[in-house]
């Protein structure tokens, strides 16, 4: 590159043809930088840019020469804002003096993209890690329910004892199908959907779990939709959705307070909403973003894996619906659950 004959009117148009942020700089200081750099760096006008301290826009600017090639660097835009960029120096004598032209390249959004497929990664090697715990537990699980079994053909029909049994076998089955639920998780979608009653599967897992001790002492106001059409969905993944979030609902509330279950057709009788909201605290701001992550978790060690919301979303997904999250005004906290009847959002 030659030195341009005191930056003319010529070099400057074509300098301005530049599309690339570029930037022609002392070892220290912006001698002038095109409209790209100037609206990269937050600049109204090129102009703006002129004559500033090249740290004011790279962290670490060398206090001496600056490193030709090509290096990836922290940008900082004028309101002290950061950005990755990528920029390649290249070194021109003009007159007695050495200039330098460098061209920016903005390369945040490939950081974030990155991120997300490190993320990505990540999620999926909790999936089979999930996958691998299931399997530990779904074994031992399959024994308690055939020696349970075995106990309760020699209990008298009708008695407490036998009643009892019969709700560990329950309870005993339902993890079962939790333990199959995380086998699944990481997995793509399977598709065993048969038409599934929704009002049914809340008032079935309901009354499975109203004597827990997180629902005993909690009033419950039902409104499920009449003639709700049935959907097609699997139902054990159905079940899975509705006791996650009522557990979470009289987790959040300490086994004290009112919970909502509503269901409801949308009046083009294409989807189902099932709304679960609570009386409890609500949700704190700043985690809205991530309660479906798997593994996030606010609970003590030991009281949650963190695992309970990203699996209902997995699950939520896979049919083809959505989550919505709230705090009403009220208090507490809602989801919104929408499902497409046809169970794949077509
Ligand atoms: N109804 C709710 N009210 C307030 N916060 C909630 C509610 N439901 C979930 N959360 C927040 O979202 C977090 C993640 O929930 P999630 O169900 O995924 O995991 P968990 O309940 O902590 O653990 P696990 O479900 O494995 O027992 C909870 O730790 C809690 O902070
Ligand atoms: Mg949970």
């Amino acid at each position: 590159m030659r030195c341009p004959p005191s930056f003319g009117s010529n070099f400057l148009e074509m300098w301005e043809k530049i599309s690339q942020p570029a930037i022609i700089h002392t070892a220290s200081h912006a001698i002038m930088a095109n409209s790209p750099f100037a609206s990269l760096f937050g600049y109204v006008r090129p102009e703006d840019v002129h004559d500033r301290s090249m740290g004011e826009f790279f962290s670490p600017w060398p206090s001496s020469t600056p490193k030709v090639g090509t290096r990836t660097i922290l940008g900082r835009r004028k309101n002290g804002t950061s950005l990755d960029v990528e920029i390649t120096t290249v070194p021109f004598p003009c007159g007695d003096r050495l200039l330098f032209q460098s061209v920016v390249r903005d390369i945040s959004q490939l950081r974030s993209w990155e991120g997300r497929l490190l993320q990505s990664e990540r999620i999926t090697a909790m999936g089979r890690l999930a996958g691998e715990i299931a399997h530990e537990i779904n074994n031992p699980l399959g024994g308690i329910l055939l020696y349970a079994n075995l106990i309760k053909d020699d209990l008298m029909p009708g008695s407490t004892a036998r009643m009892n049994l019969e709700k560990i076998i329950k309870l005993a089955t339902r993890c079962r199908i939790i333990a199959k639920g995380l086998l699944n998780f990481g997995r793509s979608s399977s598709r065993a959907y048969s038409p599934v009653d929704l009002n049914r599967v809340i008032v079935e897992i309901f009354s499975m779990i109203e004597d827990h001790r997180l629902l005993k002492d909690v009033e419950v106001d039902m409104r499920l939709a009449e003639e709700l059409p049935h959907i097609m969905a699997d139902k054990g993944q159905m079940e899975q959705v509705v006791l996650n979030l009522l557990i979470n609902a009289g987790e959040a509330m300490g086994g004290q307070g009112r919970v909502l279950i509503e269901t409801r057709l949308s009046p083009d009788g294409k989807e189902i909403k099932v709304v679960v909201q609570d009386s409890g605290p609500g949700i704190p701001k700043e985690i809205m973003s991530r309660i479906f992550e798997p593994f996030f978790t606010t609970k003590q060690p030991g009281h949650g894996t963190g695992l309970g919301l990203s699996i209902t979303l997995g699950i939520v997904q896979r049919h083809g619906g959505k989550i919505d999250i709230s705090n009403p005004a009220g208090g507490g906290a809602r989801f919104e659950v929408t499902l497409p009847v046809s169970g794949s959002g077509g």
